[in-house]
């Protein structure tokens, strides 16, 4: 299961966002898209047409007349050779054209002989996005079924301050990819965790691990991509929550084990990538910092705290668990020790030192009869693709007698 066609037309318009589509083409490529991009001539202004093609490796569009093939019709030719047309940035003037159907150059005669998805990124001064006629035209191009990524607020390059702004390439790169992918998870309810917890002793200071969060928030990307619905529990990270998921920070392992097991009954899949402190110190002082003046050594004691997975495992009804595991030694025994203790479905082992903090992860993914399957060192999208690719089968198999005798 995948995305549904790898050809993307990218139509570049003229506004001082055009640098930022560069970008753009790059996570495009770096995803196995293969890009066209079309240019209009004031789009040529900002950033030159070489650019686009030495990222794309294609040459760029930037009239309607001209063909690499004496019988090609380049703008027809290219709108069925496409599967996903997006326009970032889309200036007021393009977003006009597309509403009203004026072919006047090569982007928009493109977008009048194509007929599949289309995804506009309108970036421009904040009275221009304001302005009834092109918030209109954003109206009209939204109910002839395109997708609008709303710009961000803030200040624009002309000095303005307010909304106009061309959004993150990678978070248009996330809207992309959630049209492009097929909905296989589609019904289905998810609840992953990522991150670290933290466990305070005093008001400011905790015991905590290196989880980024990035394993997690890649699973939960990747099944929201893949249609399901999905809720991410995670404790304290950098990352900014994917696209299309219902987020839920927390800090501390008591907090995660609340809200894991609140939502748990309406869930279809928990996959729990979270490194949970398993101990948390008992408080040295009642919300305020701690004075170092006299102390020389301190002593911290520690209490176990719930084992989330374990608790989910011994309620378990439909649902099905996954759990990671981290281990320095014995990978393979200690992992099914864990799937077995915790009632797991799968278990998902990685060595320590190769899944904190990195953006690759060399997995093993231990099912519950005994098979294994041993993955080569990967980017994270890659390595929650493939545990999702696991968890597909059980969902399938879980209709059946059989599969609820758990
Ligand atoms: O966040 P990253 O930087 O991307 O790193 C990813 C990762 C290394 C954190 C991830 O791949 C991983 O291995 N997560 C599990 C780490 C861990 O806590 O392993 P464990 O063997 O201690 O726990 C086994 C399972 O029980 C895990 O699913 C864990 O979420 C769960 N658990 C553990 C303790 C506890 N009190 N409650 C739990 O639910």
């Amino acid at each position: 299961m995948g995305i549904k066609g790898n050809r993307i037309t990218l139509g570049v318009a003229g506004g001082i966002a055009a640098y930022k589509a560069a970008e753009l083409v790059r996570l495009m490529v770096k995803r196995g898209f293969e890009v066209r991009v079309i240019m209009t001539t004031n789009a040529t202004r900002f950033v030159t047409p070489i650019t686009f093609q030495t990222l794309s490796q294609q040459w760029v569009r930037t009239d309607t007349f001209e063909s690499h093939h004496p019988q090609r019709v380049e703008h027809v030719a290219l709108a069925q050779e496409t599967d996903i047309f997006a326009v970032a940035p889309a200036t007021a003037n393009i977003l006009a054209k597309m509403a009203h159907g004026i072919a006047d150059d090569m982007l928009s005669t493109f977008y009048l002989a194509y007929s599949g998805i289309t995804i506009v990124a309108p970036a421009m001064n904040t009275q221009m996005y304001l302005h009834p006629a092109t918030q209109e035209n954003l109206r009209t191009l939204a109910e002839r079924g395109v997708v609008v990524v709303d710009p961000q607020e803030g200040e624009l390059a002309c000095g303005e301050t307010g909304p106009g702004r061309f959004p993150e390439p990678a978070y248009i790169m996330e809207r992309i990819m959630d049209l492009a992918y097929e909905k296989d998870l589609e019904g289905k309810t998810f609840l992953v965790t990522a991150g670290p917890t933290r466990e305070f002793f005093d008001a400011i200071r905790f015991v905590s691990n290196p989880s980024t969060g990035k394993m997690g928030f890649a699973i939960a990307r990747e099944a929201r991509m893949r249609g399901a619905r999905v809720y991410l529990i995670s404790g304290p990270t950098h990352l900014t929550p994917p696209w299309g998921v219902d987020f839920i920070p927390v800090t501390t392992a008591r907090e995660m084990h609340e809200r894991v097991t609140s939502l748990f009954p309406e869930v279809d899949v928990v996959i729990k990538a979270a490194a949970v402190a398993d101990f948390s110190p008992v408080p040295l002082t009642k919300g305020v910092k701690l004075k170092k003046e006299g102390i020389g050594q301190l002593t911290l004691t520690l209490e176990t705290n719930p084992d989330i997975l374990a608790h989910l495992g011994r309620e378990k009804k439909h649902q099905i668990l996954v759990g990671f595991a981290a281990e320095s030694r014995d990978l393979l025994q200690n992992a099914e020790k864990k799937l077995k203790e915790k009632g797991l479905d799968l278990i998902v082992v990685n060595e320590v030192s190769e899944g904190f903090a990195m953006d690759t992860n060399r997995v093993t993914i231990l099912r519950k009869d005994g098979s294994i399957q041993s993955l080569p060192l990967l980017p994270k999208e890659d390595v929650a693709k493939a545990v999702l690719d696991e968890v597909i089968p059980l969902l399938n198999k879980r209709g059946s007698k059989d599969s609820l005798a758990y």
